[in-house]
């Protein structure tokens, strides 16, 4: 699917919503993070890209005080990971279908997320697909500006040109720091805080490909 941060992809998103399923068809005005976000929740995560849910199943489990936003492009995964969602009782999640890197730059205020996890995204191996990747050559700036002060972002990929690339993009910015120990501590605290489990990650690691996990977390406080 063409997302990678293109106006047009707003005004091209046909679906329609199910009243009984957790899920916003952002369309072309989506609402915005505070419309989403019902009020009594200590904090907000967002995760880019969710995919069928594995992680958000167990994330909302795992932390329960905690309100998840699943952004997704395509409108089929957002429903069924919403259905899986909605028949394991969930309460603490809404899937949003959008483009999450123009949700980020238009519909989030700034220092709002606690943590913004992002696995296996489109690696779009074409050179001429390349300005399609969620981590463009911009993406530093929205990060930094949506993170709370404590925030963090977590990040996976089987591709190694892609991490090359999102250690690049991300750790030329001054304002947000690559942090490894908070990369081994998030991985060892278990299914559902960090970076796992995901349909993508089981379905390379089976492969025996080399799964790379990044932590990223503001270098200062907010501004
Ligand atoms: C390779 S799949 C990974 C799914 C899941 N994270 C996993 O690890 O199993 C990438 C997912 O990101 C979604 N996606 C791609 N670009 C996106 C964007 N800009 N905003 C929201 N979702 C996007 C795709 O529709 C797809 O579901």
């Amino acid at each position: 699917m063409s997302v990678g941060g293109r106006l047009s992809f707003r005004r091209r998103v046909r679906a329609v919503a199910d009243a009984s399923l957790p899920v916003v068809v952002g369309g072309d005005d989506p609402p915005s993070l505070s419309e989403l976000v019902p009020p009594g929740f200590e904090s907000v995560a967002i995760e880019v890209g969710p995919g069928k849910g594995a992680f958000l199943l167990a994330a909302t489990l795992a932390r329960p005080t905690t309100f998840w936003i699943g952004i997704e492009a395509a409108p089929a995964y957002a429903k069924l990971a919403a259905e899986r969602l909605a028949t394991a009782g969930r309460r603490n999640v809404v899937l949003l279908i959008d483009n999450a890197a123009q949700f980020l730059r238009d519909r989030t205020p700034a220092g709002s997320i606690e943590s913004l996890h992002v696995y296996f995204p489109d690696p779009w191996p074409k050179r001429r697909h390349r300005g399609r990747r969620f981590f463009g050559e911009s993406i530093a700036d929205a990060v930094h500006r949506v993170l709370a002060p404590a925030g963090r972002l977590l990040c996976a990929t089987d591709n190694a040109a892609y991490a090359g690339q999102i250690a690049r993009v991300l750790g030329k910015s001054p304002r947000l720091v690559r942090d490894s120990e908070l990369e081994r501590e998030l991985l060892a605290a278990g299914p559902g805080h960090a970076f796992s489990p995901t349909e993508f990650e089981r379905k390379y690691s089976a492969e025996g490909r080399i799964i790379r996990r990044l932590a990223f977390r503001r270098s200062e406080p907010s501004a």
